[in-house]
């Protein structure tokens, strides 16, 4: 049998190569590893084998196999290539690269996106998704926004018609539904879902009614960042201020705390930083984010222990972070689609 087995293998070794035409290998084939061929028979003939000498043979049946298949296999590439030769005709090498390649690129707002996210992960944060189509409650409510908020304003936000539910949310399907105004309703999403410790950053697209112009856009994108444990303070959240804005800015930035307000967070805070190195924009100090420690009435909606938890948010732009990184002017520029302009951040 393993002579048979050889001369079947040389046989086809010496014959494949000088196989011209689709239908000359297909009838050649038929011969070895057809019904009737001669490997098939060779197979066929296993039954009779001891059973002692079964896994012997059947090793060298499956070598034989292995090596007609890419014999045949070779040959199949090789009419291939000439048949497309043949339509190509002979000035055309279908091996060069395209003349006018148009490779795609990474967008440039993906680009920071990513930048930033992959910072955060590299400090323990994992990233968090939730939908761009929310309920009142979710983007407005159990983030303590009040209901005179203008951000509930039909003129200020996205709002959808009220006949439309979306996804498969059954508390709340009374409530009307709007375009996510910030990124803020991760934080809810995943406390509801997660128990603390719970430390995520959530980048995606947001929406406002804006007027565009040279740093509003109705649609943009935000990051969003949430840590929740026992014991967290804001001396942790400083320190993870300090280190992004350093990691993206450079050693050099500085970062500072001005008071503020958002329902959501007590204390609140903009986070400013400066940097010498930043062309136009160096030694004076920019507003890049709001930030604070999570409001005790937040984690009573999503029903953590404020006595036990405690937190710290905050929410930036993304287009704002990538002006500021990449020198552009007009955040306009980002959605135009223009190739001259997406290829500087190619
Ligand atoms: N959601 C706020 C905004 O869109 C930003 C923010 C996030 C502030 C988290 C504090 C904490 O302006």
């Amino acid at each position: 049998m393993q002579e048979e087995l050889n001369k079947i293998v040389a046989g086809v070794r010496e014959k494949a190569p000088q196989i011209a035409t689709r239908a000359e290998f297909e009838s050649y084939k038929a011969t070895i590893s057809g019904p009737k061929g001669s490997l098939t028979e060779v197979m066929k003939g296993m039954g009779k084998v001891p059973k002692e000498d079964k896994p012997a043979m059947g090793k060298l049946i499956n070598e034989a196999k292995t090596a007609v298949t890419a014999e045949f296999k070779a040959v199949v590439e090789r009419l291939e290539a000439a048949e497309l030769a043949a339509k190509l005709g002979p000035d055309i090498d279908p091996s060069l690269p395209s003349p006018d390649l148009n490779r795609g690129t990474i967008h440039p707002i993906a680009q920071v996106r990513d930048e930033m996210v992959n910072l955060f992960r590299r400090i323990g944060f994992s990233v968090a998704e939730a939908t761009e189509v929310e309920t009142e409650h979710y983007c407005f409510d159990a983030l303590n926004i009040p209901s005179d908020h203008p951000a509930r304003d039909m003129q200020d936000s996205y709002y959808l018609p009220e006949e439309l539910k979306v996804g498969n949310v059954s508390k709340h399907v009374d409530e009307k539904y709007l375009l996510r105004t910030h990124t803020s309703t991760v934080q809810i999403r995943t406390m509801l879902e997660e128990e603390p410790p719970i430390r995520i950053v959530a980048p995606g697209r947001c929406f406002r009614r804006d007027t565009p112009d040279a740093t509003h856009s109705a649609n943009f994108h935000q990051i969003e960042g949430l840590y929740v444990d026992k014991d967290v303070s804001l001396m942790d959240l400083k320190a993870t201020l300090d280190h992004f804005v350093k990691t993206i800015f450079g050693p050099k930035a500085k970062t500072r705390l001005r008071p503020s307000f958002f329902p959501f967070t007590e204390p609140s805070f903009e986070m400013d930083f400066f940097s010498p190195d930043l062309g136009k924009l160096s030694n004076k100090w920019l507003e890049i984010m709001g930030c604070g420690m999570v409001d005790p009435e937040v984690f009573k909606a999503v029903n953590i222990d404020p006595d036990v938890y405690t937190g710290y948010a905050f929410g930036m732009g993304i287009e704002r972070i990538a002006m500021i990184l990449q020198g552009v002017d007009d955040i306009r520029y980002y959605y135009q689609n223009d190739v001259r302009f997406l290829k500087q951040f190619a």
